[in-house]
């Protein structure tokens, strides 16, 4: 990767992880250019909060393929097109096939709410509650054909209260979220480039 890395972000929702990927990226030193945002849904709110940041949006809506393949064959497209180097997933909902994770493989980050390996999946917040554990987080990876099993690269841990929420939690992380991955996002591409 040399240049500034052309990197995209695929959303299916609110998109505050997406926003705060695009802001870091504003800063003149920062080694990534965020020029494209995927959503799978055309109501996802990151729409907006891209347009609003200047950053082109696209919807490939996955209903409107037979197949999951299809849809990725859209995506993959879409990014070759616009010379995408990397990909970070902000809460896109889709799982992956291994045609499009071995694609992207080594060029493709995910962020997890939780402190995987533990809650891997959905409703992260309200199983680390039930589970009794005292920490939570979360956790940038790479993207693997096991769904949020690729190599961590780092993690954020959380307190969690004997009061808190799934709600509660899930906000707590999420401050975190904004945090971690804009430095992960920068440190991978420092540092691939020191190998290079
Ligand atoms: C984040 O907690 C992310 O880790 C998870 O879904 C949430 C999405 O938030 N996969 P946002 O769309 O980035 O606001």
């Amino acid at each position: 990767m040399s240049g500034r890395v052309q990197t995209a972000v695929l959303i299916s929702g609110g998109g505050s992880n997406m926003q705060a990927l695009i802001k870091a990226a504003q800063a003149a030193d920062y080694p990534a250019n965020i020029t494209l945002v995927i959503s799978n849904t055309p109501d996802a709110g990151g729409l907006a909060k891209a347009q609003a940041l200047g950053v082109k949006t696209l919807v490939i809506d996955h209903k409107a393929y037979k197949t999951r393949e299809d849809f990725e064959r859209e995506m993959d497209k879409a990014l070759r097109a616009h010379k995408i180097d990397l990909i970070c997933n902000a809460g896109f909902m889709r799982i992956l096939t291994p045609w499009f994770v071995r694609r992207w493989l080594g060029r493709q980050l995910n962020i997890h709410p939780s402190l995987l390996p533990k809650h891997k999946g959905l409703y992260t917040h309200q199983r680390a509650l039930d589970a009794g554990d005292r920490q939570h987080g979360c956790t940038v990876h790479w993207v693997s054909e096991g769904m949020d099993e690729g190599e961590i690269i780092a993690q954020s841990i959380v307190d969690i209260f004997p009061d808190d929420t799934a709600d509660s939690l899930a906000a707590r992380v999420l401050t975190e979220e904004h945090k971690l991955y804009p430095q992960v996002l920068h440190s991978v591409i420092v540092s691939s480039k020191a190998k290079a």
